[in-house]
């Protein structure tokens, strides 16, 4: 049984059980590792199903640690999930398990509105019943996205905050426009005691190569062109994932029941101008002189492809006194270095070698039925 590993478990020696989805992707396994190394006193739970974007090697030594399980299962198992909440004795939940590609909802939707819509439907449905005798001592925060409110302006100075209008194009983000209505209506109608992040692009160590920034790094490490998507005018506001994690700490602590965050770098940039310092800190840290005019390829544009996203983090500064601490020119730098000195996880992540790494790991193949 699953669980087996975990017997002897005692909940109460605790201050929290967190139970942190897709806790072996890009972000989760930031806001585990930042979660483990400030709370001792808590225990975290990494529920991840293991798609193709969550891979163990993310977590690093942290997976040895004392105060850290993991259990391979998907949110929208509903058994599974009454089964480890009610085990570890969940205390409070920290939602991340999605999926997150915006080109892959445009070629496959489904699986976005499985996991993203009925997996955070779930999710709630088994908080719900685990903590009915008082809401208020759990806390559920739903790790969501700027791409809700749609599409800025390109030339303008407005930007998104916490009363813009939902407005979705893409699948990923209808998915994710559902799942936030679905926790905002847990908390109207049953009172649980919930928070939402709406977060800008995040950038940094673990990301899946199929993001712009990853890929970039990765097609330049391979000498492949690199697509720049229409004409490269659009715009995205870029946030260091170490800041995003802090911010969903402090809002996970301190966000009042029912609100909205919106979280952002305050650095806006359009994607030409990032593959070109992105080629800019490559060539300066592998003493190359690759030209962007030779390796950029302008490509056919996405559908439905968003303009600019910007956020006002005026709410969150002001309330929480959170605000980023990383500057873009040493965030890119650190993670443009990180992927030049991790080029094995860079080839596994994209060899399926990864399949080498669970079976040496956990002793076993990954079980590629859904558990
Ligand atoms: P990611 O794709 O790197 O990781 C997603 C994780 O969820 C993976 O580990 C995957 O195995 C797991 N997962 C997928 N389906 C699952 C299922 N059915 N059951 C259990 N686990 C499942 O994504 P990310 O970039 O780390 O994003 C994490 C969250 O943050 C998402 O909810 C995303 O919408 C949100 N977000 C991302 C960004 C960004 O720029 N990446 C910005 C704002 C918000
Ligand atoms: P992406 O990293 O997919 O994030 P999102 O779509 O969630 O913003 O893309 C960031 C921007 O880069 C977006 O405007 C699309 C563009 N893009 C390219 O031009 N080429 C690419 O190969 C990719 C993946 C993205």
């Amino acid at each position: 049984m699953i669980l087996e590993k975990y017997k002897g478990f005692v909940p109460e020696q605790y201050d929290k059980r967190i139970l942190v989805t897709g806790g072996a992707g890009f972000i989760g396994s930031a806001v585990i590792k930042h979660l483990i190394l400030k709370y001792p006193s808590y225990f975290i739970v990494n529920y991840d199903l293991l798609t193709y974007a969550g891979n163990l090697a993310n977590l690093g030594n942290f997976e040895n640690d004392p105060n850290y399980g993991f259990i391979r299962g998907d949110i929208t198992n509903i058994a599974l999930l009454s089964g480890v909440f009610d085990f570890f004795g969940i205390t409070d939940v920290i939602h991340l398990a999605a999926e997150s590609h915006v080109d892959r909802s445009i070629n496959g939707p489904a699986d976005f509105v499985r996991t993203n819509i009925n997996g955070t439907f779930i999710l709630l449905e088994v908080a719900r019943a685990a903590w009915k005798d008082d809401y208020s001592a759990h806390r559920f925060h739903h790790v969501s996205t700027d791409e809700v409110f749609g599409s800025l302006p390109l030339r303008g100075i407005s930007k998104f905050d916490e009363n813009t209008k939902y407005d979705p194009h893409s699948p990923y983000s209808a998915s994710k426009a559902a799942s936030d209505h679905l926790v905002k209506a847990y908390h109207d109608t049953y009172g649980l005691n919930i928070t939402i992040s709406n977060c800008s692009n995040n950038y940094g160590p673990y990301q899946f190569p199929e993001k712009l920034i990853p890929l970039v790094i990765n097609n330049l490490v391979n000498n492949r062109p690199i697509p720049v998507y229409g004409k490269g005018d659009n715009v995205r506001d870029w946030i260091f994932v170490g800041d995003h994690a802090a911010a969903i700490d402090v809002i996970f602590h301190k966000g009042k029941s029912g609100e909205t965050y919106c979280v952002g770098g305050n650095h806006e940039m359009s994607n030409l101008a990032i593959v070109k310092t992105i080629i800019n800190t490559y060539n300066k840290l592998t003493n190359s002189s690759v030209k962007p005019e030779k390796v950029i390829e302008f490509v056919e544009d996405r559908k439905g492809h968003d303009k600019r996203y910007a956020i006002n983090t005026k709410k969150i500064t002001d309330e929480l006194r959170w605000r980023p601490l990383e500057t873009f020119s040493s965030g890119i730098e650190k993670t443009v270095k990180w992927y030049l000195e991790n080029g094995e996880w860079l080839e596994n992540v994209t060899s399926g070698e990864y399949r080498n790494y669970y079976k040496e790991h956990y002793g076993k193949e990954i079980d590629e039925k859904r558990d």
